[in-house]
């Protein structure tokens, strides 16, 4: 591990390694409209919702690293409150990443990059048509975060109507992640895309109370074959099995050939066991691969 402290870092590196690890971040691309009407169009990803009732989403456009000039979207918002949050899909990011191109105050970004502006029903700033979902926001609050180069200026914009393509709506009207296409910043250049394939699901643990990993013998904890999502993954069981139940499983003919062919060897019985309950796992049958690795 190598360990910095952030007071000897420049703004550049301090940028370069906090943007690297902190990572995916999700994209706003901002409209927002100055006091003469003249539109703007920018995205950050300095970007998430902080809150659902109310619903709060903050940015934050920061100063200039280069030369510690404010953005044009800070100027917008401290003179209009309001704006449009635009959802970013894989369809968009070129065009996306065209308009983050610093243009000169007035120039409308929309114009440059090639999008279609379509009017927001109760705010003044323009929504991106092509956007899968757009949110239209009223301005709460602007708290700068210092004067340096790079600090940052949180927008905090509460969310007033939430427009969504019915394209990525599942049959039940709610959207459905996987049509989404989203996609997200990361350090340098580097960008993600949530493909169906990249997708999975991590069962929440809210609903019940889980054992912990903490309950997990010893050696399974300390295992060399299950790994930490496996650990999570049975500490999230509700109770451990009764010694019945565990007697039992020994009975399943996959657990039975593991026990007939490593009678005496407990080091690869262990082992084996451990493998098979990861299989398990990995089907999601989470309480029966504790049986196995509890026998
Ligand atoms: C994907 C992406 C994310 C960005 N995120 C931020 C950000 O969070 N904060 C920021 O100050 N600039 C960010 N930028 C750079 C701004 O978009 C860029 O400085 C833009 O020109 C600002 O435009 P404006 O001066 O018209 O507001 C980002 C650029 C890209 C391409």
């Amino acid at each position: 591990m190598i360990t910095l402290k952030t007071e000897e870092l420049s703004a550049l590196q301090l940028q370069d390694y906090l943007q690297y690890a902190i990572a995916p971040r999700p994209i706003c691309f901002a409209s927002t409209i100055d006091s003469e009407g003249n539109v703007n169009l920018s995205p950050f990803s300095f970007f998430n919702m902080f809150s659902t009732k109310p619903p709060i989403c903050i940015f934050s456009p920061a100063r200039r690293v280069r030369d510690n000039t404010i953005k044009h979207t800070l100027e917008n918002v401290l003179q209009v409150k309001e704006c449009v949050i635009n959802i970013v899909n894989y369809d968009m990011v070129q065009q996306m990443s065209l308009a983050s191109t610093e243009y000169a105050r007035g120039i409308n970004e929309f114009e440059k990059a090639g999008f279609t502006m379509l009017k927001s029903d109760i705010i003044a700033p323009p929504r991106v048509a092509e956007a899968p979902v757009q949110l239209e926001c009223v301005i709460n609050d602007i708290i700068p975060l210092g004067d340096a180069h790079g600090a940052g200026n949180l927008v905090l914009a509460e969310v007033k109507l939430i427009h969504i393509n019915e394209e990525v709506l599942d049959e039940n009207g709610k959207i459905d992640q996987q049509k989404m296409d989203l996609v997200a910043r990361l350090g340098g250049d580097w960008y993600c895309r949530v493909t169906r394939d990249n997708l999975f699901k991590v069962a929440k643990p809210l609903s019940k109370l889980g054992i912990g990993v903490d309950r997990l013998p010893k050696t399974v904890r300390l295992s060399k074959v299950l790994t930490g999502n496996d650990l999570g993954m049975l500490g999230n069981v509700e109770k451990l099995p009764t010694e019945n139940e565990i007697d039992l499983i020994s009975q399943l003919a996959e657990v039975k050939d593991v026990l007939d062919a490593t009678i005496g060897d407990v080091t690869n019985r262990e082992r084996e066991l451990h493998e098979l309950a990861q299989n398990f796992l990995k089907r999601g049958e989470v309480e029966l691969a504790l049986k196995i690795v509890l026998l």
